[in-house]
């Protein structure tokens, strides 16, 4: 027998005596596991299910299995939850039982194991992070501050688009522009730092950096070493790649913004007012937080607020392109509102009903997290009476909470008048549990502070300046999503045709 076979045998044996134990392991306690397909030895559910549980699979097997039920992939148990009962129970009745957060040997690199908040576990850590990110970014106070700055942005993008004349007749990839918007917008409340153009080399490499991390971190490729623990030396490569990008991106973090701002507070060339990381770099000074967890805040904000809202900037373009009477119906309303020509500005968001419509409608059918980011519980616990062993996976598929034809009308239809009329009460803060775009309780996300009004801005003014259409010879633009282990985006960034009205 060669060396390969017989590591290959060892390899096999050992995974079915793992599995046997855990499998003893669970029957001695006698589980009440909720429902779900039947697995198989080593490989669980996996096999049958495949990588890829995007909103639209976990959708199927919901209406198979029924609102809650199991997976076991190779060694880790999902449990999937897709009633607004459900959501209530997870989110907020049990908020502390399952306010924790998968991680995986993936997101450890990315996190340096939990020292960040988005992917910590439940506890004093993530406590006193969040607490400490409030003041700086999430506040009333941030947005007054900042909205000028956004408005500038959304000003600029306006300008360059009307400077180009291709816009007009063949066309751009509106997002290219829009991404170095979100950049800035986000980079001027940190750093107070801005990026001139595209082709900014700092940018580009940010940019760069930040997509290699999304990437890889979205990826199915690595399931295999997750989900079957002795299968991860095979990872040691693909780790090899996560763990560079983590540390030239931590490194560029902290060389060209959190230092270049130390030196700029100290020489006393920063204007006075404060940004956040001033605040942030305060609580490191009290010595509540250490240098890595200052670098892991800004870690988190670059993937938590920046794609996630130039998704959902993406597909409201996408859809007001697909659907030029609604559309036309919210420039109507701008220019009634503002009077034409009146630039939309972020106080003037309660007095645009249609325009918050749309936006909440954009949320609802194209939800940038559609399974919310994953929640875990430390122990085991119990929900609709089910037994769910300690560290499962738990899924809300929020997405189906929100385009379930029991609980919405006509759910597949873009149109944002349902929240104008039979669906009005609803918001995008988890008054209602099932649209929970944000998520709900605890861990839910306080960028929505700073995500609608950056969307309602952007949005409005690109509408109230331009006709937005399809490049010529197509009448719809490309609405295919593209999804990650739990992220929703646009596949193809469309080329838009942005034609200047004629004021
Ligand atoms: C349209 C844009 C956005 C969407 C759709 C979105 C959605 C979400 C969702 C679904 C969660 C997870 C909730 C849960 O697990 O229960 C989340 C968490 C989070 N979001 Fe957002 N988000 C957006 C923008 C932002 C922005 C702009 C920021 C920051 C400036 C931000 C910061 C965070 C943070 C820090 C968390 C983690 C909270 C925790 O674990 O305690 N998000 N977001």
């Amino acid at each position: 027998m060669d060396l390969v076979l017989l590591e290959k045998v060892l390899l096999g044996l050992f995974v079915a005596i793992t599995v046997a134990v855990v499998v003893s392991k669970l029957r001695g306690k006698r589980f009440k596991l909720p429902p779900g397909p039947i697995p198989v030895p080593v490989f669980g559910n996996w096999l049958q299910v495949g990588d890829d549980l995007n909103h639209r699979n976990l959708t199927a097997m919901a209406r198979r299995f029924g609102e809650i039920f199991l997976l076991r992939m190779g060694q880790r148990n999902l449990v999937v939850a897709s009633s607004p009962e459900l959501a209530r129970e997870v989110l907020y009745t049990q908020g502390v039982e399952f306010g924790s957060r998968t991680r995986n040997v993936v997101f450890d690199i990315f996190t340096g194991k939990g020292q960040d908040m988005v992917f910590t576990v439940y506890g004093d850590h993530w406590r006193k992070m969040r607490r400490i990110m409030t003041v700086p970014f999430f506040t009333n106070k941030v947005v007054q501050q900042n909205r000028h700055g956004w408005e500038d942005e959304a000003a600029r993008v306006v300008a360059d688009l009307k400077a180009n004349p291709k816009a007009a007749t063949e066309g751009v990839v509106l997002r290219r522009r829009l991404q170095l918007m979100m950049y800035n917008n986000m980079y001027r409340i940190m750093f107070d730092r801005r990026f001139e153009s595209e082709e900014d080399p700092l940018f580009l490499k940010l940019k760069a950096l930040n997509g290699e991390r999304s990437r890889l971190a979205q990826s199915f490729q690595y399931n295999y070493g997750d989900f079957i623990p002795i299968l991860r030396p095979f990872l040691r490569g693909y780790l090899k790649m996560c763990k560079d990008v983590k540390e030239r991106r931590i490194q560029l973090f902290k060389d060209c913004f959190v230092e270049e701002r130390k030196k700029l507070n100290q020489t006393g060339g920063s204007d006075g007012l404060k940004c956040a990381i001033d605040h942030i770099l305060e609580a490191e000074k009290k010595g509540e937080i250490n240098e890595d967890n200052v670098l892991y805040i800004v870690e988190n904000i670059n993937v938590a607020a920046i794609e996630t809202t130039l998704w959902s900037i993406e597909w409201g373009i996408a859809e007001l392109v697909n659907h030029p009477e609604i559309q036309e119906k919210l420039r109507r309303e701008i220019d009634a509102v503002l009077g034409a020509g009146v630039q939309v500005t972020e106080p003037d968001m309660p007095k645009l009903p249609y325009l918050q419509a749309v936006i909440k409608e954009t949320l609802r059918l194209r939800m940038a997290i559609p399974l919310l980011v994953p929640h875990m519980n430390l122990h085991d616990a119990k929900l609709a009476g089910y037994d769910i062993p300690a560290e499962s996976k738990i899924l809300i598929n929020a997405w189906f909470l929100a385009n379930n034809p029991n609980h919405w009308k006509k759910p597949e239809e873009f149109r944002p008048e349902r929240f104008l009329e039979e669906e009005a009460k609803v918001e995008a803060n988890g008054n209602d549990f099932r649209f929970l775009p944000f998520g709900a309780g605890r861990r839910n996300c306080p960028g929505i502070i700073l995500a609608l009004p950056i969307l309602g801005i952007t949005i409005g003014r690109l509408v109230q300046n331009f006709e937005l259409l399809p490049p010529p010879g197509q009448d719809k633009i490309d609405t295919t999503e593209k999804g990650g282990q739990f992220s929703m985006h646009i596949l193809t960034h469309s080329t838009i045709v942005a034609k200047p009205r004629a004021l």
